[in-house]
């Protein structure tokens, strides 16, 4: 207890005057009962939320320009495209022309759908699905018509096989404040090049706004356009996500997102958008549902019992679940919210060896060992976590930058399993090298693009479920 030594990563802090100042800047952590609550201290815990005239708004020009455009993987595999975006003034058209190196122009037409929010109204959500790609291959795409049309390109992963390497980006709680943007960036710019975005749910915060101003979710489907139409976000939803407001006359949880967000759920089986899965090169995830029904009976549980058993891990090596609500958090901000979920599910995730489970909601950072705490049963008194080699590593990434500030303060002594803490707005990696090796980044917004606030080698529970937790501060 009360050892004080240096942490491995030596961070710049991004304000570069401060850095030409003070050199580099040490950063100090503390050992206690668990791993490390880093003291890394950041000068400002809050940050507005950027206005409406900002660059990052701007809205495209010429007359029904569709804005707001980002994809999502569109089927199981990964060779189809949701392609979704909005025109404000007019339906104009639904249809996507795309091709690559090797095709010729080909045209699918999609669906468009309105919403209202109390006295908002939607523009046009367009939502098209092109399919049968090949590949490992790089498409363009072009949306609109006439004199506003706009061209974007992604990448479609490789073919899934246990050995694909692939890079995962993981963002949660994103907001749009002027932290918000500093993390997009950072991701943009990190040579780690991140391929697909799981994003950890709580996209806008427009809630946080008088009458839930649906403006800004427009604002930040602007804003999110610059990574969003060119690499897939793999969505799942917070409680930001809901917009229950009796209050104002809306009771269907979810209008926003679910209009605005489309996602493959129908693909695995799944009854609702909220739960699905999809492989994705060599991984396999799993997006779980913190704010819909997860009890016995309840549809989640019910297409959750069916599809754990599904993974082939000798296909999908890497098994992933994400979700906003974490189960392991020893912050005070939404301290055992996730109780109520991991004593449902967490003996399947150790039964099927789920690899890595990240989550957003709390803001801050938080890196656990693998540990399990599935001996309770009311009665006997073994309450406490303990390290179980079959048990996934949490981590909480919930520290995107929204305008509610970060979760500072933490529940002390740090317990056994929290490997690391911090309060520091950043995002992180998960780059899966082969069927045995990948390995976890989190980069804090403060410090150049390439430095690691935190990393560790994770092996695969499946082709190597060997002790990990040694193999960790690379
Ligand atoms: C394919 O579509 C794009 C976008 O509309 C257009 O610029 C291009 O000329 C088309 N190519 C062919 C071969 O038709
Ligand atoms: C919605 O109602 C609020 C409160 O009356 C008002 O401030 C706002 O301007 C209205 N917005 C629209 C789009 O009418
Ligand atoms: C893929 O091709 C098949 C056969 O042509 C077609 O039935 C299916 O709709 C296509 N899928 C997509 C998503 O375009
Ligand atoms: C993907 O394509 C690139 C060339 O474009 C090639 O170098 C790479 O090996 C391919 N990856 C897989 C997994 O097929
Ligand atoms: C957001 O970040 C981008 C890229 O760094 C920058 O060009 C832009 O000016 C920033 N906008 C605001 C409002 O901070
Ligand atoms: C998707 O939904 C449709 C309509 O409800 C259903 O017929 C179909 O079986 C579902 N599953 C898939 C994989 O398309
Ligand atoms: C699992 O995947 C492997 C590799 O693709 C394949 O050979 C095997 O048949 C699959 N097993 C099942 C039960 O589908
Ligand atoms: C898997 O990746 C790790 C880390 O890059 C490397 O050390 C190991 O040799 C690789 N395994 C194989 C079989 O290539
Ligand atoms: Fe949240």
């Amino acid at each position: 207890m009360g050892v004080v030594r240096l942490a491995s990563s030596t961070s710049a802090s991004s304000m570069v005057a401060i850095v030409a100042v003070l050199g580099l800047v040490l950063n100090l952590a503390v050992v206690c009962n668990g791993g490390i609550t880093s003291t890394f201290v950041r000068t400002i815990k809050y940050s507005a939320d950027m206005p409406l005239d900002s660059d990052v708004f701007q809205v495209p020009p010429g007359h029904n320009a569709p804005q707001q455009v980002h994809i999502t993987q569109g089927d199981h595999q990964g060779n189809a495209v949701i392609v979704s975006w909005i025109t404000a003034d007019e339906p104009g058209y639904s249809g996507v022309i795309y091709w690559s190196a090797d095709s010729k122009n080909q045209t699918a037409v999609g669906v468009v759908t309105t919403y209202t929010f109390y006295n908002y109204t939607s523009g046009y959500i367009h939502h098209c699905t092109i399919g049968n790609l090949s590949f490992n291959t790089t498409y363009y795409y072009v949306i609109g018509i006439g004199n506003t049309e706009r061209q974007f390109w992604f990448t479609t992963p490789p073919e899934v096989g246990p050995d694909v390497p692939y890079t995962f980006g993981l963002i949660g709680d994103l907001g749009q404040t002027f932290d918000s943007n500093r993390t997009l960036t950072h991701y943009e710019l990190n040579p780690l090049k991140g391929q697909t975005v799981l994003y950890l749910g709580d996209l806008s915060y427009a809630n946080d706004y008088p009458y839930h101003d649906n403006v800004r979710w427009d604002t930040w489907g602007r804003f999110t356009e610059r990574s969003a139409a060119y690499q897939p976000w793999i969505w799942s939803a917070g409680n930001h996500e809901i917009d229950f407001a009796p209050e104002l006359g809306e009771t269907i949880p979810f209008k926003p997102y679910t209009h605005r967000y489309y996602v493959p759920y129908n693909a695995s089986g799944s009854t609702a958008p909220f739960w699905y899965s999809i492989k994705r090169a060599s991984a396999y995830i799993i997006v779980l549902a913190s704010y819909s029904a997860y009890g016995p009976s309840t549809p989640q549980y019910q297409w959750l019992e069916t599809e754990l058993p599904k993974v082939n891990r000798s296909e999908t090596p890497w098994l992933i679940v994400i979700m906003h609500c974490p189960w392991y958090n020893s912050y005070y901000s939404h301290y055992m919210e996730g109780e109520g979920m991991r004593v449902t599910f967490e003996p399947w995730f150790v039964k099927y060896k789920v690899d890595i489970v990240f989550n957003g909601h709390v803001h801050a950072y938080e890196r656990s060992e693998r540990v399990s705490n599935v001996a309770y049963n009311v009665v006997n008194a073994n309450c406490t976590p303990v390290k179980d080699q079959s048990a996934p590593v949490y981590v909480t990434v919930g520290d995107g930058g929204n305008l509610e500030g970060l979760s500072t303060v933490m529940t002390e002594p740090q317990p056994d399993y929290s490997l690391f803490r911090e309060a520091s707005f950043g995002h992180g990696i998960f780059d899966i090298k082969n069927r045995t090796h990948a390995y976890f980044s989190w980069h804090r917004n403060q410090d150049g693009y390439a430095v690691e606030a935190d990393s560790a080698w994770l092996f695969n529970r499946h082709y190597y479920p060997v002790d990990d937790s040694k193999s960790i501060r690379a």
